[in-house]
């Protein structure tokens, strides 16, 4: 039996010369002083660099123990996706790129491409299947205003999955003036070691928060996992630090917390929802950022290490966590961010007074409230 390490490159030869040349660019930029100084410029005086490490008071006496928030709400377009595609962008700039596309679920990483591409100058087109199309209306506007084209895709379970696929298509016949813009730390290599690299950003400025303001490492790490580069964007800069991890799935793509197996999509071998023959099976996630069949390689490496723990958390919970979140602290969070709240409320009785808590924040909840107000009415009555 072959034994593969998670990860790799498994993509038509169509693609092999784009990501080989894609490494060699980014092996080349991250070490280059002027193009870390140029992100680091956009990060700062665009996106609002660096986010608030905010200590929820109100929260932490609901469950027992103190809670951080790190705030990537408050990043420009609202979610943490910013931090990668400005990255991204940037690259594909200094690469001559003139097209960006990408694939978007929830719209936040469609917005945040939208967004950067605008910025720096470059047409983009988005892919979006048609389910979160409707359910993400108010984000695919957003990106029409931005200049981007959204493209609804029409195959497959019609959400992030099929939306990916088709992008990758695109990709194929389209690698010599466009750059494919992945909105987590998925895809074929280099593409979830670079996505890693600029997500790290929040991990490596909430370590300095915390050490600064409680002269101590947080206990727990928690955070929500589609793909996985919030979390891992966080977890990566305490990877050696006696901190345990937590990461959040939604009921219905619960990948490593209940029913994935490892398997190749997307070009790389990770875990994946799939039936016995290695067919991806569909899955039914209340937020779209979180309805993946997947996870990124790392996610996998951390979870058969045992580095990290996977848990998944019920639409009822994780509505819960949105709306305790809005009550307590002022502050309405993303759907997906509010399964790493409603993880906490749920795990109250397990976490003690000594315990710290940095929880990522990953995104704000604009995008939502239409749903969230259908679903609590479904649930209530
Ligand atoms: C606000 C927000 N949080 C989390 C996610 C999940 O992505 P990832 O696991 O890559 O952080 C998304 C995806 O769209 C999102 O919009």
């Amino acid at each position: 039996m072959i034994q593969r390490t998670f990860g790799g490159r498994f993509v038509p030869e169509t693609l092999c010369t784009p990501l080989m040349e894609l490494e060699e660019a980014w092996e080349f930029y991250r070490q280059d002083l002027n193009f870390q100084r140029d992100l680091r410029h956009l990060l700062t005086t665009y996106a609002g660099r660096p986010t608030p490490l905010y200590y929820a008071r109100r929260l932490s006496g609901e469950v027992g123990c103190r809670v951080y928030l790190k705030r990537e709400d408050l990043c420009h377009t609202g979610s943490h996706k910013i931090n990668n595609t400005l990255g991204q962008c940037l690259l594909a700039k200094k690469m001559g790129k003139t097209r960006i596309i990408a694939e978007t679920g929830a719209g936040q990483h469609g917005v945040a491409t939208a967004t950067a591409a605008a910025l720096l100058g470059l047409e983009c087109v988005v892919y979006m299947g048609v389910q979160d199309v409707k359910r993400q209306a108010l984000n695919v506007f957003r990106m029409e205003l931005l200049g981007a084209q959204v493209i609804p895709v029409e195959g497959g379970s019609q959400t992030l999955k099929d939306a990916i696929n088709d992008a990758l298509r695109d990709w194929a016949s389209s690698v010599d003036t466009t750059h494919y813009v992945i909105g987590s730390v998925v895809g074929p290599h280099p593409f979830p070691e670079m996505v890693k690299d600029f997500q790290s950003v929040i991990g490596k400025e909430a370590r300095e928060q915390i050490l600064e303001v409680e002269r101590c490492l947080p206990t727990h790490c928690v955070a929500c996992v589609g793909g996985g580069s919030n979390a891992l964007g966080l977890f990566y800069p305490m990877e050696k630090d006696p901190v345990k991890f937590i990461g959040v799935e939604a009921a219905g793509a619960e990948t490593l917390s209940l029913r994935g197996e490892p398997g190749v999509l997307h070009g790389f071998y990770s875990y994946f929802i799939q039936d016995p023959w290695g067919q991806i099976l569909p899955t039914d996630a209340i937020a779209a950022g979180l309805d993946y069949p997947g996870v990124g390689p790392q996610h996998s490496i951390y979870k058969e290490k045992g580095r990290a723990k996977y848990y998944n958390l019920s639409p009822g919970k994780a509505l819960e966590g949105f709306s305790v979140l809005a009550r307590l602290e002022g502050i309405i969070p993303a759907l997906e961010s509010a399964h790493a709240i409603g993880w906490l409320l749920d795990q109250r009785d397990e976490l003690d007074s000594s315990s710290l808590v940095l929880v990522c924040l990953s995104g704000r909840g604009d995008k939502d409230v239409q749903l969230v107000k259908e679903a609590l009415e479904a649930y209530h009555g």
